[in-house]
């Protein structure tokens, strides 16, 4: 089915009730929020860039329910997305489109691509720009908090430079993952918007983590 209007209103209002029931116990900072957040963030850079808003918002709205950190048996095959997308009518083409948008957003050390479409480079962005700032930092102590990981710890240094696997077994600090990876996304962003929402969100980020360890060091 290529959807109509109307028809897409009603698959983005699917999708929506399908992740809440999905992240319903989720409290690792990789929430329905989250998803909301990043779908908000991409339909708003799809209207800036002139990308296919729907596809960019159904992406957006699914790039996390078969990731691998939640749902490591899909992870491969992508299938709740598929099944969901299949469940409620679209065609082969837009399904391959989503599933390949949400292939190439996620974030793996030195190993991340940039996604050859606009599309996937606006929920790439939306994705990384929910990563920085004020709600960047409160999700990267939330993750720490879940994983029982320490806040900090000035004996342990960052690890710069990981490749795919190296992040994915990394058990750094919540500090030290500004330093792996939030610090890093400001230079990752694709398009011209979310550029300039990361430039501001970066500079927030890291007024905190220079008061943070002023504070720790008992200098402040
Ligand atoms: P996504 O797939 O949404 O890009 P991730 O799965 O990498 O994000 O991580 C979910 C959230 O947890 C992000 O805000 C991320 O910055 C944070 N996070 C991931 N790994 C760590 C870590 N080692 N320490 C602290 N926060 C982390
Ligand atoms: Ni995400």
């Amino acid at each position: 089915m290529k959807p109509e209007s109307s028809d897409k209103e009603r698959i983005i209002s699917n999708a929506r009730v399908f992740v809440t029931g999905l992240f319903r116990d989720e409290y690792s900072g990789h929430d329905a929020s989250h998803t909301f957040r990043t779908a908000a963030l991409a339909s708003r850079l799809a209207r800036e860039e002139g990308a296919d808003e729907f596809a960019v918002t159904l992406a957006a709205l699914l790039h996390d329910v078969d990731d691998v950190k939640l749902s490591p048996e899909t992870a491969e095959d992508l299938s709740r997305a598929s099944e969901f997308m299949h469940g409620n009518g679209l065609d082969e083409s837009l399904i391959s489109t989503v599933c390949g948008i949400i292939r190439s957003v996620g974030f793996k050390g030195s190993d991340s691509v940039v996604p050859d479409s606009i599309e996937g480079k606006c929920v790439q962005d939306a994705d990384r720009l929910d990563a920085i700032g004020a709600v960047g930092i409160a999700r990267a102590f939330a993750y720490g908090g879940s994983r029982a990981r320490p806040m900090h710890d000035p004996e342990t240094p960052p690890r710069l430079n990981m490749n795919e696997a190296e992040y994915r077994s990394s058990r750094s600090t919540s500090v030290n993952h500004f330093y792996e990876k939030l610090f890093l996304l400001k230079d990752m962003m694709n398009t011209a918007s979310a550029k300039r929402i990361a430039e501001a969100r970066d500079g927030f980020m890291r007024d905190f983590i220079d008061e943070f360890l002023a504070e720790w060091a008992g200098e402040r």
